[in-house]
């Protein structure tokens, strides 16, 4: 599990102070590829998002917090998903903003496709999200196959 947070600065923001979507994505995408990168210690590289859910808007000077941890390990594959907050740093106040799930693989030297290592269960609660995970990446190659 990581934590990564950011100020959002006008920048990342429409002329209304909401944050875009897309600064909330790139910030999901590099929390999902250091958890990647840590597990592997290899070449990682996004393959899907499978859904992101923008709950609440988020505005200029909230800090956004990303909470990224492994779902689940498959051959090469892996799926991380992401918790995201935001806290108005005047207030406090926290609050649920969005939800991402993300597949990236880890590539070898020559970009191949290559093994990752396992995950290491140490929970009932890492089992649960391992098994609902490993449905969805099942679900995903599924939908793949029929779409190719
Ligand atoms: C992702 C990528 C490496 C997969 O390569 P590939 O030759 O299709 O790989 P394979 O078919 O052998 O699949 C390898 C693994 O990736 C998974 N995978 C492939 N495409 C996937 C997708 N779109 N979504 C989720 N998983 C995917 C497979 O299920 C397989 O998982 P497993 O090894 O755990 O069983 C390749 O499509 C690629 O390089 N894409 C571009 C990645 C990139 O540049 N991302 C940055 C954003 S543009």
């Amino acid at each position: 599990m990581i934590v990564l947070t950011q100020v959002m600065l006008p920048q990342d923001t429409n002329s209304a102070g909401n944050v875009h979507g897309g600064t909330i994505m790139k910030l999901a995408d590099n929390a999902a590829f250091v958890v990647a990168s840590r597990h592997c210690r290899t070449n990682v590289v996004t393959a899907s998002v499978d859904r992101i859910d923008f709950l609440a808007p988020v505005y200029t000077g909230d800090l956004l917090i990303l909470h990224a941890r492994l779902n689940w390990t498959g051959h090469a594959s892996m799926e991380i998903g992401i918790k995201i907050d935001s806290e108005d740093l005047f207030s406090g106040t926290v609050r649920h903003v969005a939800t991402a799930l993300l597949t990236f693989v880890s590539l070898d030297e020559k970009g191949r496709p290559i093994q990752v290592p396992p995950l290491i269960l140490e929970s009932d609660e890492d089992r649960m999200i391992f098994e609902e995970a490993a449905q969805r990446a099942s679900i995903r190659q599924e939908t793949r196959e029929r779409e190719i």
